[in-house]
């Protein structure tokens, strides 16, 4: 599909979904460049907004920064390229022959913020696109790093089964796509850069689910 002036595929030939557990997949795909150049300034204006309007005075730095939420509704090829590449890792996971986005948004962080651990509730799988991760350095330290902390999960346990006594962080390379079952607890350790950390997420099902997709998870001292 064309982005930009190039012919860009949904899916690459040389891009493997590699399973890093049982429950967590992760694909590297190699155009990430293009996409964080078409993306990356829109975005940056939608978190100035975004922070304009929902004053940095009194909000949770736990909440994981400023939430694009009207990012699925971008009449954008890109977005449009993303959003098939994710219905295809599902897929292709699952086995299904639908794919349907309950829900997507960008999350632009600012140093220090994070997201505590959560899950989503409605959908099968939920997936994590790194379209700006940390520097280099903070990714080593797992700064600003999607990590996974589950007792269903076997790398999370390599004592004894569904005892949690570590934690699972999948590559943050550019351009790293992670898929998990959205009942997984996951989470974002704080970003310590002093540039902006940019990621794109999602929750997809096989089948449209009725209702609205607000997930209360991500509300300090709620359940979700
Ligand atoms: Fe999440």
């Amino acid at each position: 599909m064309p982005i930009g002036p190039a012919q860009v595929d949904v899916w690459p030939n040389n891009v493997i979904l590699q399973h890093i557990d049982p429950l967590v997949c992760v694909a590297i795909f190699p155009d990430n460049d293009r996409i964080l150049s078409l993306l990356e300034q829109p975005l940056l204006d939608a978190e100035a907004a975004f922070r304009a309007q929902d004053s940095e005075q009194g909000r949770w730095i736990g909440g994981g920064g400023a939430k694009i939420r009207d990012f699925g509704s971008w009449q954008c090829p890109t977005i449009t390229l993303l959003n098939e590449r994710v219905k295809e890792a599902f897929r292709r996971i699952t086995g299904a022959t639908t794919a349907h986005i309950d829900d997507v948004w960008a999350n632009v962080s600012r140093k220090g913020e994070y997201i505590g651990p959560h899950g989503h509730r409605r959908t099968e799988v939920s997936a994590v696109y790194h379209l700006l991760p940390p520097e280099p350095g903070d990714r080593e330290q797992f700064n600003g790093a999607l990590g996974i902390s589950d007792p269903r999960v076997q790398r999370c346990c390599p004592t004894k089964q569904g005892l949690v006594t570590s934690q699972v962080y999948p590559p943050l390379d550019p351009g790293t796509l992670v898929l998990f079952p959205s009942f997984v607890t996951h989470y974002v350790t704080p970003h310590m850069g002093d540039g902006h950390r940019i990621s794109i997420a999602w929750n997809i099902d096989r089948n449209m689910i009725p209702g609205r997709p607000d997930d209360e998870s991500l509300l300090p001292g709620q359940g979700g």
